[in-house]
C-alpha cells in the first residue's frame, strides 16, 4: 500500500530493445536481465503509423526463444489487430497499441485479449489523457509517450509529468490495478519526474543500452 493506502505497483524497469545491437540480440537481452531489468520494451513499427521501420513477428519469435522476460510489445502500426495477434502468437505477454490507430479500440481490445496476453493502449502527446478514461478497466496497461512515438534517442517533453498525473489520479480514484507506462526519453533525471507523477514502468532505451555499466543505469532509474 501507497500513501493514503492507495494500492501501488512494483515499479517495472523494461529496456527499449530499439537502442539493443540487432546483431547481438540475444546477448544484449542477457545482458540487461543480469543487470537488473524487469521486462524487454520490443517496439514494433511499420513504416506507417510511423515513418521507421523496426521488429516484427519473426523477431518477437526468435526473442520469445532467447529469453523467458517479459515481453512489453509496443505496437506502433496502423493495423494493430492484424499485427497483434501475430505477435501475441509469436510469444508477446502484453501487446500495447495507440489509440491514434484505430476506430474501435474496444474491439481491438477484445480481439488481443482473445489472443491470451495482456493489453494495453498509448497515446502521443497530441492526445488528451483523459480519451483513456473510458478503457482503464479493461486495460493492463496504459502508455504516456512523452515524446512522439517512432524513434529512440529523443529528448524527453516537459508536458508528460502532468499528463501522467491525470492518468495516475484517475487510475487510484477508481482503485484499479491498471500499470501506467511511460516511454521516451526517460533518463535517470526524468525517470525521478514521471514516478513523483505516478509512473510504475519505465520504458528506457538510450539511458539503458548506451550506457558502458547497464546495470547502474538501471539503479539510476529506480533510486
Ligand atoms: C520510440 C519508442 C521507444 C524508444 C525509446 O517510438 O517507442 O520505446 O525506444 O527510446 P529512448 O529511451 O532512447 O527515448
Ligand atoms: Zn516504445
Amino acid at each position: 500500500m501507497g500513501i493514503f493506502g492507495v494500492k501501488m505497483n512494483p515499479l517495472v524497469i523494461a529496456p527499449s530493445v530499439l537502442s539493443a545491437d540487432f546483431a547481438r540480440l540475444a546477448e544484449d537481452c542477457k545482458s540487461v536481465e543480469v543487470a537488473g531489468a524487469d521486462w524487454l520494451h520490443v517496439d514494433v513499427m511499420d513504416g506507417h503509423f510511423v515513418p521507421n521501420l523496426t521488429i516484427g513477428p519473426v523477431v518477437v519469435e526468435s526473442l520469445r526463444k532467447a529469453t523467458g522476460m517479459f515481453l512489453d510489445c509496443h505496437l506502433m502500426v496502423t493495423d494493430p489487430l492484424e499485427y497483434g495477434k501475430r505477435i501475441a502468437a509469436a510469444g508477446a505477454d502484453l501487446v500495447s497499441f495507440h489509440l491514434e490507430a484505430v476506430m474501435d479500440p474496444g474491439a481491438v481490445i477484445d480481439g488481443l485479449r482473445a489472443c491470451g496476453v495482456k493489453v494495453g493502449m498509448v497515446i502521443n502527446p497530441g492526445r488528451h489523457p483523459e480519451e483513456l478514461f473510458p478503457y482503464l478497466e479493461r486495460l493492463d496497461l496504459v502508455l504516456v509517450m512523452s515524446i512522439w512515438a517512432g524513434f529512440g534517442g529523443q529528448k524527453f517533453m516537459d508536458a508528460a509529468p502532468g499528463r501522467i498525473e491525470i492518468l495516475a489520479n484517475e487510475i487510484s480514484r477508481r482503485n484499479l490495478s491498471t500499470r501506467l507506462e511511460v516511454d521516451g526519453g526517460v533518463n535517470a533525471i526524468t525517470s525521478r519526474l514521471v514516478r513523483e507523477a505516478g509512473a510504475d514502468t519505465l520504458v528506457a532505451g538510450t539511458a539503458v543500452f548506451g550506457s558502458a555499466d547497464r546495470a547502474k543505469a538501471i539503479a539510476d532509474l529506480r533510486a
